[in-house]
This record gives C-alpha cells, structure tokens and sequence, in this order.
C-alpha cells in the first residue's frame, strides 16, 4: 500500500511505537491496570501495520535466509516480535481476571521486562535506518 510506503506515515508510525513502550514501562506498576493495558491494547495495530510497512523487507529475508545482507537482524526481529506476541498475549488473562494461575502474570512481567529491552535494541540497531528517516543521513545504495 502507497501511504506506508510514505515518510510521514513512518515517521508517525515509528514515533507512536517509542512512544507506546515507553508508556508501557512508565505505567508497568499500576495501580490501576487499565492504562497499561488499553496501551498494550494500541500497541496490537500498531505494531501489525509496523511490520505491513515493512513486509517487502521481511519477505525478502524470509526467501533469503543466510544470502540476505541483514539475516542477523531478520532473525533478532523474529524473536523480539515472538516475545512481545507473548507479553501481550499474557496480559489478558491477568487483566480480565480469566484465570487466577500466577504463571500468566509472572510469564507476562518477564516477557514484558525483556521486549522492552528488546525494543531499545530493536532500535538501536535500526539507527541508521532512523537517521534516515528523520533526513539525518542520507540512504547508501
Ligand atoms: C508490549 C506491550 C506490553 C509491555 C512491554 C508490558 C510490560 C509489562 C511489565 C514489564 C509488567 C511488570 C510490572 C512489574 O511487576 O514490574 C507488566 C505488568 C502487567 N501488565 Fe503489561 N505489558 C504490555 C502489554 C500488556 C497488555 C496488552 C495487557 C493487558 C491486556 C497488560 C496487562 C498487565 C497487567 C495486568 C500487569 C500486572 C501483572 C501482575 O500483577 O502480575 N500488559 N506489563
């Protein structure tokens, strides 16, 4: 689609991805759930037209694998996106009172703590990409 192909639109799109997970952790501790979790609720098409924006990337890696000049980073994006499937996943059942098995929620605070990490390294390693974007380098070939 042409508008995800668009500057602004990933500009936009990447600023509202920093800035749901930093909400994430601010709001991690309570007291009250709801925020934290109506921003993980955000996060879900957020996220999922992130990786449409950059679905020629990916299917490009995928048909690739080894021979693709970036497969280290295919690969770290594979689990980052896994554990932040599983982070959101498990705050449900936790948030919604489905199940009072504690293993949601302490399966979901690591999770959590470890896709935030993963978000920082996600971007550090994109930086270039970033600088980019935001007209602060200019694309090599
Ligand atoms: C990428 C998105 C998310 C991240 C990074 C994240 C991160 C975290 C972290 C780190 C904690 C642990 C707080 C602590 O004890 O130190 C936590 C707790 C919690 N989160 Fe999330 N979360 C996300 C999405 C969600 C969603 C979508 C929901 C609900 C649908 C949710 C509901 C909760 C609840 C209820 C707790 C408290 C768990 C407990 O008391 O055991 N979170 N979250």
């Amino acid at each position: 689609m042409n508008i995800l192909r668009k500057r602004a639109t990933r500009i936009i799109l990447d600023a509202s991805l920093l800035v749901g997970f930093v909400a994430e952790f601010v709001t991690r501790e309570g007291p009250d759930y709801s925020l934290h979790s109506w921003i993980g609720v955000v996060l879900v098409p957020v996220v999922s037209i992130h990786v449409a924006a950059n679905w020629r990337w990916v299917t490009s890696a995928v048909r690739r694998r080894t021979s693709h000049p970036e497969w280290h980073l295919a690969r770290f994006n594979a689990v980052f996106s896994a554990v932040t499937a599983i982070c959101i996943a498990t705050g449900f059942p936790v948030w919604l009172e489905w199940s009072d098995n504690s293993a949601w929620g302490a399966v979901h605070n690591v999770t959590g703590l470890l896709s935030l990490v993963l978000a920082l390294s996600h971007l550090w390693r994109n930086r270039r990409r970033l600088l980019v974007l935001v007209g602060r380098q200019t694309a090599v070939a």
